[in-house]
């Protein structure tokens, strides 16, 4: 998507410098950079600390992982260290074990000479293959926009609220969310979206609220707590989020609070839409309460980060020194509440059967 005049994709290989090119996201909005990763612990520590984050975009930084590894040293060991080592960064986006687990079936049976030459070109299929599916999503969601639209005096906005971060930034390109806001918004639907900030890392502020603005779309940020009263007074068509998690069942893990804009939306019948590539679906799991919730650090609750008037980067505390602070980072969403889920297939009810009807080579 856009940044200024430029196109720019998430995370690319440079074939000059024969490196990996990510944005570092813990410095938008105020300053965007782009650094480089080459070594595997460059990419572990930018999926731990989150320089890169969102389901799919881990899934792939950890394939270009995996592939500069191989360049590295090509033997069966390290194949095996690097896999480890790339999945343990972070435990609840399955796209992480999806893409580790694509790369290793495919390079454990060929000679360590040929790795680096075939990890690299898998890398680079499951990024356009990300942009592509993200696009799919983005005409199938612009169905749903299309619809509520047109039971709206002409004109007027489709006002949809969305929570964390699932736009190009989380993804290859596109977003997931987001897609559909952007393929409406380019074919001149009106459309205005609630960006919740998303303590505690406010990926909505940081990101979504960028993104938004950067392509020109209608957009209010609003604190996480206001989605629920918004709904009450008629103020949310409907709401689209991602997913780091979505069961073979329809349960979905996703950013902490997105459960409670799913109950708020139930209460006040607005639909709730979650947006999916397929690699996101753990297919050997039903009960969403068997997802791995990833417990983070007490900083990020503890403190918030922004820029002062100065222009300075920085963090300060919002509590007393000694108070100790818990940081669930997801949530799971029971299927109950997701009103249809939006993959590149098309729109699925959030159930098994609703699953396995848009993915039958998965049906048992
Ligand atoms: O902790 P993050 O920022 O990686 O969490 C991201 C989300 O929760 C997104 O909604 C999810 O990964 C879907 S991204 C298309």
């Amino acid at each position: 998507m856009r940044v200024g005049d430029t196109h720019y994709r998430s995370i690319w290989f440079d074939e000059d410098a024969r490196e990996v090119r990510i944005i570092d996201q813990r410095w938008l909005p105020h300053e965007f950079r782009v650094v480089a990763l080459r070594a595997r612990d460059d990419f572990t520590t930018a999926i731990r600390d989150m320089w890169v984050r969102g389901a799919p975009l881990i899934g792939a930084t950890a394939a270009w992982g995996m592939a500069m590894d191989m360049r590295a040293d090509a033997s069966d060991a390290n194949l095996e260290r690097a896999a480890r080592e790339l999945l343990a960064t972070r435990p609840t986006a399955v796209n992480l074990r999806w893409a580790i687990e694509r790369m290793v079936n495919l390079l454990r049976p060929l000679p360590p000479a040929r790795r680096w030459t075939a990890a690299k070109a898998e890398a680079q299929v499951i990024c356009d293959e990300d942009v592509a599916i993200n696009e799919a999503i983005g005409e199938n969601g612009l169905q749903l926009i299309e619809a509520v639209a047109a039971n709206k005096p002409a004109g007027e906005p489709v006002n949809i609220l969305t929570h964390c971060n699932a736009g190009w930034l989380a993804t290859v390109d596109w977003g997931t969310a987001t897609a559909p806001i952007y393929k409406a918004h380019e074919k001149g639907i009106p459309v205005h979206v609630w960006v919740d900030e998303t303590r505690p890392r406010n990926q909505g502020a940081h990101l979504t609220a960028w993104e938004m603005a950067a392509h020109g779309i209608p957009h209010h940020l609003v604190v996480d707590n206001a989605g629920g009263h918004l709904m009450q007074r008629g103020e949310v068509d409907m709401v689209i989020v991602g997913t780091d998690r979505t069961t073979a069942c329809g349960d979905v893990a996703n950013k902490i609070g997105t459960y409670l804009k799913a109950l708020a939306a139930h209460d006040n019948d607005v639909p709730f839409y979650v947006a999916l590539p397929s690699p996101t679906i753990d297919w050997t799991l039903c009960d969403g309460r068997d997802i791995p919730i990833e417990e983070r650090g007490e900083d990020e609750v503890r403190e918030v980060w922004g820029r002062m008037k100065d222009g300075a980067i920085t963090r300060v505390t919002i509590c007393p020194d000694e108070t100790p602070a818990a940081n669930p980072a997801f949530d799971v969403t029971p299927a109950k509440y997701v009103t249809g889920l939006i993959t590149e297939r098309g729109v699925c009810a959030a159930s098994g059967e609703g699953l396995r009807e848009l993915f039958p080579e998965r049906a048992e």
